[in-house]
């Protein structure tokens, strides 16, 4: 059985996204220092953007809360152990989650008024299978989310007050609710937008009687780096915990954070070609002299982007190494020309602790945000 085990091992397909743990914590102390009296509401949404949902969450304990997109997410932390709050960062899409959000104690954001018909009109199973209006026996917290200029999610500016008074009827909310909001542009440092954003934001809390007991989040990631103005009570960092920059030409290394996921594969054939040849679909790429190309065990089918242009590096034996012809579902060509010694079977980093996402994301016309949720299931992945 063992010997079939590492077989197996040996003969599997070499592509897997190393997880670094250990840059979690560092990456969520780069947050403390940079908003050191603000509590973090760490996202890890979307599995975790793509690290997956469970090691992000057990990586960062000191985080004060999560935040999650669905009730799915937040029930499979739960299962995990996790005991900090969880927020439902769109709330609930149907009255039959209320059930869940009670039994697994999650928090709630509402956006709408739709939202709130369906919290005043909601019955609670109780454990005897009971259905009644009594409120549950533990309050639930609600992040109301005001919408300052995003224009997605969020009540009106002028409609916050008289939300929060049909709210404050809900005996089994929780008061004072948290008042939050999120902003469309804070990796723009020179756009205005942001600043509108916080004055429309500040103007709201303050015509609101007893605001100041009141609870409130805005930051993301850019915000968390840049507008120290908006850290408030809670931010709420998504990419930074990854080790990645939520600034265009930027990189995580400016910030000083680090990578958590490194994307990794190997050269699995090494060919000789002359002047003319064509290499991969479409024959897109033409060698203008006689060269050594490398093919990769990793496509647009393990989650590297197809749009990447010819010359985005990856990095082999610790020199980069451009990419030729099309990207295809399970492989990719590179140009071995400055590689005269590599070797089927050498590592290739494809972006991660030494060579930043943010260059691959940016020669691929895309975020970097996109490429580490767009990892696909058949990669393997690996935390060290
Ligand atoms: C409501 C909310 N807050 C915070 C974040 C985190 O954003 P970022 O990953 O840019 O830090 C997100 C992510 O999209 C979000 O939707």
């Amino acid at each position: 059985m063992r010997a079939f085990h590492e077989l197996f091992r040996v003969m599997s397909r070499p592509a897997w996204a190393e997880i670094d743990l250990n840059a979690f914590q560092h990456n969520l102390q780069v947050v403390r220092r940079a908003a050191p009296t603000s509590r973090v509401v760490a996202i890890v949404k979307a599995n975790g953007y793509g690290h997956g949902i469970i090691c992000a969450a057990k990586a960062l304990p000191d985080a004060d809360a999560f935040g999650v997109a669905s009730i799915d997410e937040a029930i499979q932390l739960r299962e995990a152990g996790v005991k900090q709050r969880i927020v439902l960062l769109e709330g609930i899409f149907d009255a039959d989650e209320m059930d869940l959000v009670v039994d697994h104690h999650l928090d709630l954001v509402l956006h709408n008024q739709t939202q709130i018909e369906l919290l005043k009109n909601c019955t609670f199973i109780s454990s005897t299978g009971v259905s009644s209006t009594i409120a549950p026996p533990t309050t639930i917290t609600v992040w109301l989310k005001i919408d300052t200029g995003m224009h997605r999610l969020g009540v009106a500016p002028e409609e916050t007050a008289s939300v929060i008074n049909q709210l404050q009827k809900l005996s089994f909310i929780k008061q004072p609710v948290i008042l939050m909001t999120h902003l469309a542009s804070a990796d723009e440092l020179d756009d205005l937008a942001t600043v509108n954003q916080l004055e429309c934001f500040n103007k709201t809390v303050c015509a609101l009687d007893h605001s100041i007991n009141q609870e409130k989040s805005i930051a993301n990631s850019a915000a968390v780096l840049s507008w120290p103005e908006s850290h408030v009570n809670w931010v709420r960092p998504g990419i930074m915990l990854y080790g990645i920059s939520p600034f265009s030409g930027k990189v995580a290394g400016d910030f000083g954070l680090k990578p958590v996921m490194s994307v990794k594969s190997k050269l699995i054939e090494i060919r000789e070609l002359v002047k003319g040849d064509t290499v991969g679909y479409g024959g897109q790429w033409v060698c203008d002299q006689n060269t050594r190309v490398g093919v990769i065990a990793f496509g647009y089918g393990d989650g590297y982007p197809r749009h990447a242009v010819n010359g985005t590096p990856v990095l082999l034996n610790n020199k980069k190494a451009p990419l030729i012809g099309r990207v295809s579902m399970d492989m990719m060509t590179i140009d071995l020309s400055g590689h005269k010694h590599a070797n089927i079977g050498d590592k290739v980093e494809l972006w991660g602790k030494n060579l930043p996402i943010e260059e691959v994301a940016q020669l691929s016309s895309t975020i970097a945000y996109e490429l580490v949720c767009g990892i696909t299931q058949r990669v393997k992945f690996v935390e060290n």
